[in-house]
């Protein structure tokens, strides 16, 4: 990195708002955040935030993307880690006791980089996906507790996950893959284990699971948790544009109300994806 450009960087970070945007977005992923949910984190108005995100996005520390009527903000890791080893490059002669542990953090990049494998992200989130049947009674039992449909768990097509922290067990959550489209179902956090942001960090092991399963695009259908998985990135979207494949699934087409949000999320594929692909143990379900 230039001077010039470092200069930029620190001046554009050289402001506390800022800095806590950034540090908001670093650790929201590469999934990004909406300006609105933004604005509502910080407690300012969405004109005060956008004046700020401009500004990021001017020092190229930020990157945003167009979905639907949102825009979608993120951090570009990238850009940070050239700032980290712009400080650090050449430090102390070389001494690894004392370049090791920033160089570590200045190659992290992109975090679904960082977390090249299946292994590195559950360890990552401290959060396991371990697949199991359909037909697994607690599968059935935490569904219908959260009036989450059961009626096709045991047809084909579909992939379920006890999501486990360690021993315990904390949800369950399965996809099923549609001409090349995913569509997320059967998410729930039992109820001792909510809000504690593992419904969060659920969704995002479930998207990168797809995204290494091939997917474009995400999809799901929810009745009451459309603001839960917008924070993540998914936007409303009208039944009629969704994909033809997605519609004619059993979900959309019969078993979730007709009053079910539709959302979708685009997918972030890159290398850590398609290193991912590789891996066999995803689709073993
Ligand atoms: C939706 C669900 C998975 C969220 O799990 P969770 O572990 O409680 O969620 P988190 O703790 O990660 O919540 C993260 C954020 O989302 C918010 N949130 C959680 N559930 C929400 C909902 N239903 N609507 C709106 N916001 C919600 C939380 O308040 C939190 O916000 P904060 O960071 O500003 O405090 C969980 O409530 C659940 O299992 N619900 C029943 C089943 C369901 O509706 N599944 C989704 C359709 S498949």
């Amino acid at each position: 990195m230039e001077k010039r450009q470092a200069l930029a960087s620190f001046g554009a970070l050289s402001q506390e708002t800022r800095l806590e945007i950034v540090r908001m977005l670093v650790i929201a992923g590469p999934t990004g955040m909406q300006a609105g949910a933004i604005a509502e984190k910080m407690g300012m108005s969405p004109s005060n935030i956008s004046f700020h995100l401009k500004e990021l996005d001017r020092a190229g520390l930020i990157g945003q993307q167009r979905e639907s009527r949102s825009i979608i903000y993120s951090a570009k890791y990238d850009a940070l880690s050239d700032l980290v080893r712009f400080l650090m490059e050449d430090c102390c002669a070389g001494d690894p006791r004392i370049c090791t542990p920033a160089a570590t953090v200045a190659a992290c990049g992109d975090p679904s980089a960082k977390v090249g494998t299946i292994g590195e992200l559950e360890r990552a989130t401290a959060l396991t996906l371990q697949p199991i049947s359909g037909d697994d009674a607690d599968l059935r039992t935490a569904l219908a507790a959260a009036a989450l449909p059961t009626d096709d768990l045991s047809e084909d097509g579909r992939h379920f996950f006890r999501i486990a922290q360690g021993a315990d067990t904390i949800g369950f959550g399965g996809y099923e893959l549609h001409d090349g489209d995913a569509l997320l179902r059967s998410l729930v956090i039992l109820e001792n284990h909510r809000g504690k942001g593992l419904g969060d960090l659920a969704t995002r092991l479930l998207l990168d699971m797809v995204g290494s399963a091939g997917a474009r695009r995400a999809y799901l259908l929810t009745t009451s948790a459309a603001p839960f998985f917008e924070r993540l990135g998914f936007a409303k979207i009208d039944r009629a544009t969704a994909p033809v494949a997605i519609l004619q699934s059993r979900q959309a087409a019969s078993i979730c109300p007709a009053s079910a949000a539709l959302l979708t999320k685009p997918l972030v594929s890159g290398p850590a994806a398609s290193a991912r692909k590789k891996s066999e143990s995803w689709n073993n379900a």
